[in-house]
């Protein structure tokens, strides 16, 4: 009876994450993180303080909190675009501190799709060219980068007529579908997510959390930043910075989620 109480214990007493992972391989473990900045006059900022988590295969989490707070230096550096003053990432178990440029730009390209909320489009290459950037490092024949452009930008809510205009011929809302169309094209395990709704209108916002929440029961593991509580609560874990540390989670009711109805 001990035993069987000590095991609840154990269960009630863990964090969310621990129980969404106990069956799950964790895919991205921030371990002790830190990144302090010099900002001049011998000061120092630190943007993230010891921040550790965990993100298991095919979870949906939302990171919320102030701006300025390290939301997107966190982001970045669980991107491998940044790396941390302390602390290390590891992805899928491989520890990125110790692979060099090449080695973190093949990881990157193989396992991470990014969404920024500026859309970060190349205006003068086509809707195909920014889409099949991703594909380009792999070598594959132009027919099947295509192929598999055109299939990643209807997964997105895009549309097959955009594929040979400019990105600037297109809506914001538009433009991130395209975005989000280059994340996912190399059909990466990890998307990741940047205020991806930040300059879009409910309309398009909806359209884009549709697309989430399609790529995340396909299976895809999704983390997203944003400022719009809507949209956090369409996620399956909410986690909540402040001062460049974790100041909490929760799991939002799936009900209070209007985008996805
Ligand atoms: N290169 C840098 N040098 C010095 N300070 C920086 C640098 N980059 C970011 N910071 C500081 O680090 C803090 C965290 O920035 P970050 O961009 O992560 O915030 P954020 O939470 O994403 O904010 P927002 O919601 O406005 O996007 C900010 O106070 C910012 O001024
Ligand atoms: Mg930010």
């Amino acid at each position: 009876m001990g035993e069987v109480l000590g095991g609840c214990d154990i269960f009630f007493g863990g964090s969310i994450v621990e129980l969404i992972c106990m069956e799950r391989k964790k895919l991205i473990e921030v371990i002790n993180v830190s990144k302090v900045y010099r900002i001049g006059g011998g000061n120092e900022f630190w943007a993230l303080r010891n921040v550790s988590l965990d993100v298991c295969e095919r979870e949906f989490l939302a990171i919320m909190g102030p701006s300025g707070h390290g939301k997107t230096t966190l982001m970045n550096i669980i991107g491998l675009l940044d790396k941390p003053s302390s602390g290390k990432v590891l992805i899928d178990g491989v520890d990125t501190a110790k692979l060099n440029d090449d080695q973190l730009s093949q990881l990157r390209n193989r396992k991470i799709g990014f969404v920024f909320q500026q859309y970060n489009l190349i205006n003068r290459m086509s809707v195909l060219e920014n889409i099949e950037v991703p594909l380009l490092l792999r070598g594959l024949p132009r027919s099947e980068r295509v192929k598999l452009t055109v299939r990643a930008l209807e997964m997105a809510g895009g549309e097959k007529s955009w594929l040979y205009k400019k990105p600037n011929q297109l809506s914001g809302g538009q433009q991130q579908r395209v975005a989000i169309a280059r994340a996912i094209v190399g059909d990466p395990e990890i998307i990741l997510a940047d205020e991806p709704t930040g300059n879009l209108d409910t309309a398009s916002s909806k359209i884009v959390m549709q697309t989430f929440s399609k790529l995340n029961v396909l299976g895809k593991t999704i983390v997203m930043v944003t400022h719009n509580p809507e949209v956090a609560l369409c996620s399956k874990r909410i986690l909540y910075i402040r001062d460049g540390r974790i100041s909490g989670e929760e799991v939002p009711d799936p009900t209070k989620c209007s985008f996805l109805k």
